[in-house]
């Protein structure tokens, strides 16, 4: 009998070495190493070949049997490609999902859906379980749950409205094979397979949730989504525990990464694409998690900004770009003496050294003596911001509590600042712009070198006002 070969992996970024060590050297971290017996080759098994195979007399486009099929560039004669990625793509029957997957479900894709345990992934697919089925009549959906009972998954679904007599086919495994041969008899067109950590495929001795036996699940799950044309979602939780490998050790495995987010206490939940193979990868989606399951959020700006109703100091709004989505978003900063030596700078939702910074800028170009205050800054709702766009506003909120002056109600502002002081343009201000004005702002404060189609656009509409502005110190005499 052939010797096993074992190796020491990190169960949390799949280092691999020899010997045990302490600290692994990939990602820093303690006691990650787990002892792994090594794959014992590479060859597919056959369940994914009988599942191919299945597939062989019913479908379209599977690969050639042996060897590597390959083709033109350039097809030989027009419409010898008789269908295009984007004209094949399913209607989830939910807007939100289709917006961050780029326009719909790609039949032959493989996506993995990641986030903490309880956020909501699970409901989240079902949902779109009974969506596809509500917007394609013959579409058949198979979900595959290693977590919970085919009674927990009936009697969610019932709560959730979901319905797909004939159509949406629940298992309760987690033998990766088992669940193969059942997708070989009920030939889905949409596989589920929740979650990672729980699947193990027989050819692997690794335990379930190691990092060996997560990436061999992977492995045949996209095998299976190339060669039997089926869109497999996987789920993965995220998790800060060694011995459970993340939905990371996967990602450059699979054609689209989606991560869902939100913040405890609140019931909004984000849907942020990381990696797309079909589409943008920086999209975003918004849903409320309500006692009916997920809710669709189509106007997301009016979720994270606050319901004032006079101005008060200290709060700017600012417009970010998630993707191609514009998000209008509350700014609130709290300047107040500090008896400390060390004054604190304390910030949610906005990097904290991005804080730092703006307050550097302010005190030196501005004159602000913040260096004796403490100085706390929050993005209303939760909101984790990353464009620069916003430094303006937040600059601006800074600005406003130290110097107890109130900012206008209805006006926005954007503007990323650069060191010497001088305030640079944005990334496609017209979006930001348009946002603001459907939701009734009526001034909108911009960087001066902004392009001039751009403001000559925006300077003629009667309701909307356009102030420019190119260094942080004119702040002030904005207010006059
Ligand atoms: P779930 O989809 O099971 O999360 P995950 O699969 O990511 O682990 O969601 C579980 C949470 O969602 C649970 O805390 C209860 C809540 N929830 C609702 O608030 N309303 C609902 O209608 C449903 C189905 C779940
Ligand atoms: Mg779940």
């Amino acid at each position: 009998m052939a010797k096993v070969k074992t190796h020491y992996s990190c169960q949390s970024c799949g280092y691999n070495s020899h010997k045990w060590l302490g600290r692994c050297p990939g990602c820093e971290t303690w006691s990650s190493f787990v002892e792994e017996t090594e794959t014992p080759s590479n060859e597919e098994g056959s369940t994914v070949s009988d599942v191919r195979n299945a597939f062989r007399t019913t479908r379209e486009g599977v690969l050639a049997a042996s060897g590597v099929q390959w083709v033109d560039l350039q097809p030989d004669k027009k419409g010898a490609i008789s269908e295009s990625q984007e004209q094949k793509r399913l209607q989830t029957g939910i807007q939100e999902l289709d917006r961050v997957l780029g326009g719909g479900l790609i039949p032959d894709s493989f996506t993995l859906l990641g986030g903490d345990p309880g956020i909501g992934k699970s409901t989240l697919l079902l949902q779109m379980a009974g969506g596809l089925c509500r917007a394609h009549p013959d579409i058949k959906v198979f979900y595959v749950s290693g977590e919970e009972s085919i009674d927990q998954i009936r009697g969610r679904a019932q709560r959730l409205g979901v319905e797909g007599k004939g159509r949406v086919f629940l298992a309760a495994e987690t033998h990766l094979e088992k669940a193969f041969t059942s997708i070989k008899e009920l030939k889905p067109d949409v596989v589920i397979m929740d979650s990672l950590q729980t699947f193990s495929s027989g050819f692997v001795p690794s335990a379930p949730g190691s990092v060996t036996q997560v990436r061999e699940v992977a492995a045949r799950l996209m095998a299976l989504a190339k060669s039997a044309g089926i869109a497999v979602w996987l789920v993965g939780h995220v998790t800060k525990e060694g011995n459970i490998a993340g939905p990371k050790t996967i990602e450059h495995m699979v054609d689209t990464v989606l991560y869902f987010e939100g913040e405890s206490g609140q019931s909004y939940r984000l849907l942020r694409t990381v990696k797309n193979r079909f589409g943008s990868s920086r999209e975003l989606g918004v849903f409320e998690m309500d006692g009916e399951g997920l809710r669709e959020v189509t106007n997301p700006s009016s979720l994270f900004l606050s319901d004032r109703k006079s101005p008060v100091s200290g709060t700017a709004v600012a417009a970010t770009l998630e993707g191609s989505r514009p998000l209008l978003v509350e700014l609130q900063a709290l300047v107040t003496p500090s008896g400390l030596a060390m004054p604190r700078r304390t910030s949610v939702g906005l990097e904290a050294s991005r804080v730092s910074l703006l307050a550097a800028i302010l005190e030196k170009h501005m004159k602000l003596n913040l260096a004796a205050q403490d100085l706390f800054f929050n993005v209303s709702g939760g909101m984790r911001l990353a464009d620069p766009a916003c430094d303006l506003a937040a600059a601006a909120a800074i600005w406003s509590s130290f110097k107890e002056q109130a900012l206008p109600l209805h006006w926005m502002w954007m503007g990323e600042l650069g060191l010497t002081g001088e305030v640079r343009r944005v990334s496609q201000p017209d979006l930001r712009i348009e946002e603001a004005r459907r939701l009734g702002f009526k001034t909108i404060i911009l960087p001066q070198n902004t392009p001039s189609v751009i403001l000559e656009r925006f300077s003629n509409l009667a309701q909307l006002k356009i102030k420019c502005i190119s260094r942080i110190d004119e702040l002030s005499e904005l207010l006059i």
